[in-house]
């Protein structure tokens, strides 16, 4: 199965805008204590590890992803957290070698999720906790809705869905993890709203998130013949359009579930 997203610098540039954008809501309360080995599966290019380790300066990290080119580009960017290539559905850990894990925007692009979950929880401690932030492309509405603007967002979805993905999976999330046999499972949704009142926000999600994922799949899109390729462009256009529309709104959820290892 491929990876919608691909691993192009475009790529990169868009997970860490995307990732400093959305920081303070991601990681809100993402904390953990001194001394806890914490795994980060899967760290991309390392847009979310910068927030992990400054956040929780005392705790260990390593951080893997399956893309060799990724975890490189990640060591170079910061010098601390251990970084390895590896599989989420074979993690080369011992069992019970972590004491947290965190595995963000990951599951969505995955056809077994809950087999990936069950690696993770296998190389986590009894009592340790599991962190998984998805988005959900469905919780998506704005204004202004143009039915280019609805006809280019649905290519994402469509694409995610024929690569083996379900870019859905937030609004499953509780089910998900508890399924996979994590207790106490608690999720919360996080929702993203921008108008003229939050430049920094329109720019940071619907330029850099919502623009950014949409152009990075457009030559896609065009050669699966999805949807004409003036139309796919009007739309990302009609989308970008909406950052400086004086009435310009955009709102997306995004979920983040943290389930507990049972004893
Ligand atoms: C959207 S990125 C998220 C990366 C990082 N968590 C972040 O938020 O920036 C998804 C990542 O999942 C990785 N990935 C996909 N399938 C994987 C697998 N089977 N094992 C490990 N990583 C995988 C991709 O290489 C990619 O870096």
């Amino acid at each position: 199965m491929g990876y919608v997203h691909g691993y192009s610098a475009y790529e990169a540039g868009r997970l860490r805008n995307s990732a400093n954008a959305l920081s303070e809501l991601l990681h809100a309360g993402v904390r953990y204590p001194a001394g806890a080995l914490v795994l980060e599966a899967p760290c991309g290019v390392s847009a979310q590890t910068g927030f992990l380790v400054r956040n929780s300066p005392g705790a260990r990290f390593i951080c893997m992803d399956i893309s060799t080119l990724s975890v490189a580009a990640a060591a170079q960017d910061w010098p601390g957290p251990a970084f390895l290539a590896a599989d989420i559905y074979a993690p080369p850990f011992l069992p019970g070698a972590f004491d947290h894990v965190f595995a963000c925007f990951v599951l969505e692009h995955l056809n077994r999720p809950a087999e990936a979950l069950g690696n993770l929880l296998r190389v986590l401690k009894p009592g340790g906790t599991l962190t998984s932030i998805e988005g959900d492309h469905g919780s998506c509405f704005f204004h202004p809705e143009t039915p280019e603007a609805l006809a280019a967002w649905a290519c994402l979805p469509k694409l995610q869905a024929l690569l083996g993905g379900d870019s859905l999976i937030g609004r499953r999330l509780y089910s998900v993890l508890a399924g996979a046999g994590l207790d106490d499972v608690r999720v919360e949704p996080i929702r993203i709203y921008c108008d003229p009142s939050l430049p920094h926000m329109m720019k940071g999600f619907v330029e850099d998130t919502i623009v950014g994922m949409l152009r990075g799949i457009e030559s896609e899109v065009i050669q699966r013949g999805m949807l004409d390729a003036a139309v796919f462009r009007k739309g990302v256009e009609d989308i970008l359009a909406i950052k400086t529309h004086p009435e310009g709104a955009f709102c997306y959820t995004f979920f983040r579930a943290i389930g507990r290892k049972p004893d």
